[in-house]
């Protein structure tokens, strides 16, 4: 029927190819607006933002844009490692990572090695390759330096890949709690049988917020009495763990944000009660943003007996399939997701129990 009158269909394409660009038309119109290219403040110009290089993830991992401009990839977990030593846990984190096939496109690595350190920090390969390490500064404890580290990660992680959605700082003493898809179901609130659509959600940026502490006054007063004011007045002043998991919303803030980046990037006077890198970012999201923040943070820490400031530090002894699940337990709505600080030693018997406790859900 169709091969022996071809002609009523003629007109049908005709009009079909001519309304197209009209189409078109209405689409770009009608649809949202591709967000403004994100500019970053001065104080990040000097940031060499690294290329990606052909050796991660250089398969196109998403389909291509539709005609309509809409895609159709995945959100992934950019993880921002900060260290200032080897990333003595790679092989776990190795595991974690690779642990299933379905989640080798969920994910991106990003590290932060201090580049003024004695001992020369090694690339582990694996998934931690060289076009992995963004261009570093020296960093030093207690000290803005920290700050700044985060928000260059953050800005590589923003800058390289748009499916970045949300954004979790690591550092080298820190291990997974669980694995990999389960952090990803627990972020995204999918539960395990929901793997194709993510619900449209407002997500909510895991960071600790504390506003009574009994050091607050004096870390406040860290750089001169009222130095901080008018921008963060005392009863604003918040502190939490350096450790965060922040929404790209909150993430593309933080980037944006100076207005209390140059009070908190002053010198502390006192460096033993300043640790401006637990204040800086609990502070700006509690005054922009509160109801965008859970108020506590996915990375669980034992301040039981602290020395200088140190959290436990946990050694081979203590290792147990018992401890890794009182770590996880948590007050709040999701369970501890990472855990620190753990001796470098302590990699063989988390090895040894990685696939048996800690990515066993
Ligand atoms: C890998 O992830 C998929 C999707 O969540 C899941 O169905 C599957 O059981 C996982 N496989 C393993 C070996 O954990
Ligand atoms: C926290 O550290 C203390 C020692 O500083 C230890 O006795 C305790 O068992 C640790 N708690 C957990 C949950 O590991």
């Amino acid at each position: 029927m169709i091969s022996s009158s071809p002609s009523p269909w003629l007109p049908t394409l005709l009009l079909l190819t001519l309304s197209l660009p009209i189409l078109f038309f209405f689409a770009s119109h009608i649809l949202p607006p591709p967000p403004p290219p994100i500019s970053l403040p001065d104080e990040l110009d000097d940031l060499t933002l690294f290329r990606r290089a052909s050796t991660v993830d250089s398969q196109p991992t998403h389909k291509p844009k539709s005609r309509l401009g809409s895609t159709n990839r995945k959100p992934k977990i950019a993880f921002l490692f900060l260290t200032n030593t080897n990333l003595q846990f790679a092989p776990l984190w190795e595991k974690f990572f690779n642990g299933n096939q379905s989640s080798l496109n969920l994910f991106n690595i990003y590290v932060h090695a201090d580049p003024t350190v004695k001992t020369k920090i090694e690339i582990p390969g694996g998934v931690f390759t060289k076009d992995r390490f963004i261009a570093g500064k020296a960093t030093h404890r207690g000290t803005a330096s920290l700050i700044a580290a985060a928000r260059r990660l953050i800005a590589n992680a923003i800058l390289d890949d748009p499916s970045n959605q949300f954004f979790t700082l690591i550092s080298q003493h820190c291990i997974p709690l669980h694995s990999f898809r389960y952090l990803y179901n627990t972020l995204f609130e999918l539960n395990t049988h929901q793997v194709a659509e993510l619900r449209g959600l407002k997500y909510k940026s895991f960071i600790e917020i504390i506003d009574q502490d009994p050091n607050l006054w004096d870390r406040y007063n860290a750089r001169g009495k009222n130095v901080m004011v008018p921008e963060v007045k005392f009863d604003e002043f918040r502190v939490g763990s350096q450790f965060f998991t922040l929404t790209r919303r909150h993430a593309i803030m933080v980037l944006k944000e100076r207005k209390l980046w140059k009070k908190f990037r002053l010198p502390c006077l006192r460096p033993q009660s300043c640790y401006p890198e637990e204040h800086y970012f609990s502070t700006f999201l509690s005054m922009v943003d509160l109801d965008g923040c859970t108020g506590y943070t996915l990375t669980r820490v034992n301040w039981t007996d602290s020395v200088n400031g140190h959290p436990h530090t946990y050694y081979p002894n203590e290792l147990s399939s018992e401890l890794i699940y009182n770590l996880r337990k948590s007050d709040f709505v999701q369970p501890y997701m990472f855990a620190r600080k753990f001796s470098p030693d302590c990699l063989d018997p988390l090895m040894e129990m990685a696939d048996k406790v800690i990515f066993r859900d």
